[in-house]
Parts: structure tokens; sequence; C-alpha cells
């Protein structure tokens, strides 16, 4: 599959690129400058030689990908996802965005925003786009280092089919399942779950992030090669 990645020359992005290009898709690497995009693109593909990477614009690339993951900073939504909701119609669409404040006493969760999380925010500006809220909580670190993060990514969206597209494309990564956790309603505590993992981690170090302990009839984890 083509996946376009907005924001990929980030922490997240390139860590996102790099796994799901290990298990046979194309990334576009999305960037607001072709310069940064293709400085990542060449940097991903020495990371991972077999890895197709297509630098290009965040339009360009929201217009190439089949699906398309948000992966920028949350006060970059307003002025980034209206010139690409036209190409995002119809697409699933994921988001990692967290927004998140840091204080004296550890990361906090922003509450005030312009809609109830990040992820309806930019379900707003791409209203015809089927929005997923995924992969917020895992290490970007780990990820770009291709070390299996031993995870579970809880999945909200409206669509059920956009949740299930999502399940499938995280047994690419390895160490991980995800699990379908019901409508975008309740995105915000997914994102606001990182604010905790970042607390536990400098409260206790490592990199922490989420298991889901006691189902029955949920799929295992992708093995960790
Ligand atoms: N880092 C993690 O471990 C981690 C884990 C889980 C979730 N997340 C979430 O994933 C998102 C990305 O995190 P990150 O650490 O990868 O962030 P980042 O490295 O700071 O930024 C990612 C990319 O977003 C683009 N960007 C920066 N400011 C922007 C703006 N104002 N408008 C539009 N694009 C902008 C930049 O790409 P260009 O300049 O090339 O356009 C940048 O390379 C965040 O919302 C974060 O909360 C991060």
């Amino acid at each position: 599959m083509k996946i376009a990645i907005f924001g990929g020359t980030g922490d997240l992005g390139r860590g996102l690129a790099i796994t799901f290009a290990a298990a046979g898709h194309e990334i576009v690497v999305g960037s607001r400058s072709q310069e940064r995009a293709d400085q990542a693109a060449a940097g991903l593909k020495e990371g991972y030689p077999e890895g197709t990477f297509i630098p290009m614009e965040n339009a360009a690339a929201a217009a190439a990908g089949e699906i398309a993951v948000v992966s920028i900073p949350y006060e970059g939504i307003e002025s980034t996802i209206p010139p690409l909701a036209e190409h995002l119609a119809g697409k699933v669409v994921v988001t990692v965005v967290n927004a998140l404040k840091f204080g004296k006493s550890g990361a906090m969760a922003v509450l005030d925003l312009p809609a109830p999380s990040c992820a309806h925010q930019i379900q707003d500006l791409a209203p015809e786009a089927k929005v997923v809220v995924a992969y917020n909580n895992l290490p970007a670190a780990a990820l770009q280092e291709r070390h299996p993060v031993d995870s579970d990514v809880l999945v909200c969206g409206k669509s059920r089919e956009a949740r299930e597209a999502v399940v499938e494309l995280t047994t690419a990564i390895p160490g991980c399942r995800a699990l379908d956790a019901g409508p975008l309603a309740n995105a915000l505590i997914i994102e606001g779950m990182t604010a905790l993992i970042i607390n536990l981690n400098k409260r206790y170090g490592g990199e922490a992030s989420i298991a889901i302990s006691g189902l029955e009839n949920a799929p295992e984890r992708t093995p960790s090669h």
C-alpha cells in the first residue's frame, strides 16, 4: 500500500515510515518543504535501503497516498489540513497527533482545543476523510531504531471499516497489535494518555507504552523478529 505521512520528516513520522517500509509498504514522505522531504527520504533510504521513500510536499503526498498519516504538532492542524482535504476525501486518515503542554509538574493534555480532540479537529477540517486515531502512544525512537514495541495500539474512529483497515495495517509493526476501541468520541482519551506515558517515563525511566490485559478474543501481537 502507498502510505502518505504528513510530517514524515519528524520523529514519529520517520519511525512509522521505516517500520511500514520494512513491511513492504511504499512511503510518501510528506513535508511543508520539498527540500526537507528530500532530505528525510534520503535519510530513511540510508537507514533502510530496501525501502521505497518518495519525497513530496504535503498536498502532493495527500493526492498520492492511498492511506494517510497526520504526524505533526497539534498547533499545525489548522493550517495543514484544509489544503489537503479534497485529496483525503474517502481515504483512511490516521492521526497520531497529541495536544500536550509541559509544566513544572509534568506533561498534561491540552483540554481547551477548538474541537473535542485533535482527531475531531482533523475530521472537521477534512469532513469526507475517514479519520482514525492510532499510534499516539508509541515511542518514536524505538520505531526509528526498528526495536520491537511490545504494545497495544488503541484505535478509534467513526467508520468501522476504517478502524479495521488500521488494525490490519498495524500487523506491520513488530510487537504490536491494534485493538478496535470504538468511536472517535473517545479520541481525546487516547491522545491525552500520552501525557501519562511521558510522566511515567520520567518518573521510572524506560519507554512505556500501553498494554491491555484480560481480552478473550483479541488478536495476538505481531511477533517481534
Ligand atoms: N515523538 C514521539 O515519540 C511521539 C509519539 C506518539 C505521538 N506523537 C505525536 O506525533 C506528532 C508528531 O510528533 P513528532 O515528535 O514527530 O513531532 P516533530 O518531529 O516536532 O514534528 C513532525 C513534523 O511536523 C512538521 N511540523 C512542525 N511544525 C509544524 C506546523 N506548525 N504545521 C505543520 N507541520 C509542522 C515538521 O515537518 P516539515 O517541517 O517537514 O513540514 C516536522 O518534521 C505530535 O502530534 C506528537 O504529539 C509523537
